[in-house]
């Protein structure tokens, strides 16, 4: 039987609780099918106010072993600024391990209900997820106050933008062979109309897959209006950002959004964890709903080869949802769907 190692950063928040029960989650789906060990690693904003960084300076190293890494969620904003934590922790590791492909599936679990009428929908979103608008380079340039400019640049590699590309048309052509690329090329004329050229170009590569080009506020409306009619989305690290919380929307909530950070090469681990944050206005009170962060459990199974037991999560969420659980905020508490997916799992 094989043993896997992982990493787990439960974060701060809410991250705590659906760690938590994620975890508990995989040991049910674990059960004849594989064994698995955990490091638990307390790197949070309650971590930088002891030792004044959000991870030891040697952290990403201590990670680079290990078969996976989970992650909850980060972010105390009340006392660690969010540009200080998420540069600090989430966003290195991202970018260190290449982890290139944030994939985010946005459909509607089994008697959740979601704000459209639209039901049927089906959409993986396919995220960049090292450069772009998220390039870290940059300055504030202070010549009084009154004159003040800050600059964020973004950077788009054509190595970059290609592979993204590349991962998604592999994904379209495993699935219905429709793929939309989202920019904003008619404002932003360098990095977008780049990304287009570069879409192009692999289009002739894949004849069998249906290349869309759409700007990033009419997907936005598009995401609401015919979310049926989509299947992979490919966009940049900001707008793959902004579409996912649309996207959590329209199939029910934060709470149902999951994400992996994937490594293609598998030169360095992946990471796991729901697309929702520490959520400050629900933490601690027990209702965050965990199938976000359980469905990204079983992502992370299927990343490690372990089909049948991503598989059997994927069915136990649903067998869950479809009973009722956890299918509305503050229905059932955390505890509750994370036992009624175990039980699930168990049956
Ligand atoms: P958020 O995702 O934490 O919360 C947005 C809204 O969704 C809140 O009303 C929250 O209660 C609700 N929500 C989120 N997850 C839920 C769940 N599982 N169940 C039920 N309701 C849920 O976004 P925010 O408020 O903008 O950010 C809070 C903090 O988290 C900030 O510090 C932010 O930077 C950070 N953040 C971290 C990550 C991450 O670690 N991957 C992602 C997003 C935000
Ligand atoms: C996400 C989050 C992060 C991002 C933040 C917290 C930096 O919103 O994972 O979606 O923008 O990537
Ligand atoms: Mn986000």
């Amino acid at each position: 039987m094989k043993t896997y190692n992982l990493a787990l950063i439960p974060g701060d928040g809410i991250g705590v609780d659906v760690t938590d029960a994620a975890i508990e989650v995989l040991g049910a789906a674990a059960k004849d099918r594989f064994a698995f060990k955990t490091t638990t690693f307390p790197w949070s904003c309650e971590y930088y106010l002891e030792h004044g960084s959000m991870m030891p300076d040697d952290g990403v190293e201590t990670l680079r072993g290990f078969d996976a890494i989970y992650l909850g969620a980060v972010g105390w904003p009340e006392t660690v600024p969010d540009s200080v934590s998420l540069h600090g922790l989430l966003l290195p590791i991202r970018k260190a391990f290449n982890q290139y492909a944030n994939i985010r599936p946005h459909r509607l679990l089994a008697g959740v209900e979601g704000p459209l009428k639209t039901e049927g929908f089906d959409i993986l979103c396919i995220r960049e997820n090292t450069e772009g608008e998220y390039s870290g380079a940059g300055g504030r340039v202070h010549q009084g106050k009154d004159n003040e400019v800050a600059v964020e640049t973004s950077v788009f590699t054509r190595a970059g933008v290609e592979r993204i590309l590349r991962f998604g048309f592999e994904q379209a052509r495993a699935r219905r062979g429709l793929l939309t690329s989202v920019t904003k090329s008619n404002a932003q004329k360098y990095s977008m109309v780049f990304w287009d050229e570069v879409t192009r170009e692999l289009a002739a590569e894949y004849p069998d897959v249906t290349v869309s080009h759409m700007h990033i506020d009419a997907m936005a409306a598009k995401m609401v209006m015919a979310p049926q009619d989509l299947d992979v989305v490919v966009a940049s690290n900001l707008f793959g950002d902004i579409l996912t919380d649309l996207g959590a929307a329209i199939q029910g909530g934060l709470g149902f959004a999951a994400s992996a950070n994937i490594n293609p090469d598998r030169s360095a681990p992946s990471m796991f964890e729901p697309v929702h944050g520490s959520a400050p206005d629900i933490a601690g009170k027990n209702i965050a709903n965990p199938i976000a962060a359980i469905w990204s459990v079983a992502q992370m199974l299927e990343h490690l080869g372990e089909a049948d037991a991503a598989a059997a999560v994927l069915g136990a969420i649903e067998t869950a949802t479809g009973k009722g659980i956890g299918i509305r905020p503050g229905l059932n508490t955390t505890q509750e769907i994370t036992a009624a997916v175990i039980a699930a799992l168990e049956a």
